[in-house]
């Protein structure tokens, strides 16, 4: 009960904190499924803090449009999403151009497939795509130094490691000290999915205190 009391009440406070971003641009529709709003003032200030400049998400949705906004208004920094859901990539996208900011952030629909990376074959995003999408990014912005692992989708039956080919697959994208976030960690398949980077890439992810209900690490370097 009083780890979800201080849940809440993180939440709440960073509601608050959010209030810059959320009053910069049109209403922007949260749901379930969106970081909750601890978890995006983690990255914002890590965005702040560490200066990242070239973002990497896994996932897209309002977190894209609220890391959008904060980078337009700062005056520098990029970031690409990776979409499965093509119907819901459009819709973010339109969002983004609407506000301006598709200049700043872009969203790639990057289909489900089978991936040499996953395990149990589950599908990952088109390997083909990724290659060539985040090759092209980052050759144009430098490397990655700061990821967010926010999708597939790991809730259904089956898919509890939908989200462990992110870093293996990403890891010669990401610079040196560039800070990875796993959100949903709580989750069945969650630890395993951070025992095996720490274990294959040397990633040491953090379960955040705050209970965001995320993970955060950083890249050795
Ligand atoms: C965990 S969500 C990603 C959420 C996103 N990073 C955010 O913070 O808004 C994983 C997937 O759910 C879908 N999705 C995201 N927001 C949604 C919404 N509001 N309604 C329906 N589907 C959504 C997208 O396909 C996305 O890749």
């Amino acid at each position: 009960m009083e780890a979800q009391f201080l849940q809440a009440f993180y939440d709440l406070a960073s509601w608050i904190r959010l209030s810059p971003l959320l009053n910069n641009g049109p209403y922007l529709p949260f749901s379930v499924v969106s970081l909750r709003p601890s978890a995006m003032i983690k990255v914002l200030d890590d965005i702040a803090l560490r200066d990242r400049k070239v973002l990497l998400e896994c996932g897209s949705g309002t977190s894209t449009v609220m890391f959008a906004r904060m980078m337009a208004q700062r005056g520098y920094g990029h970031m690409l999403s990776l979409e499965h859901d093509g119907e819901w990539a459009d819709r973010v996208a339109t969002q983004l151009a609407a506000e301006g900011l598709s200049e700043v952030a872009t969203v790639i629909h990057a289909p489900l497939e089978e991936h040499p990376a996953a395990v149990k074959h589950v599908d990952w995003y088109a390997p083909k795509t990724v290659t060539e999408e985040v090759g092209a990014y980052t050759e144009k912005h430098g490397p990655v130094d700061l990821l967010l692992v926010d999708g597939p989708p790991g809730w259904e039956r089956g898919r509890t490691m939908a989200r462990y080919p992110a870093v293996p697959v990403l890891w010669d994208f990401l610079a040196p000290g560039a800070s990875v976030l796993l959100d949903d960690v709580n989750r069945a398949g969650g630890k395993e999915i951070t025992e095996r980077w720490k274990e294959e890439c040397g990633l040491d992810m953090q379960l955040d205190p705050f209970g965001t209900r995320g993970a955060f690490g950083t890249v050795p370097v």
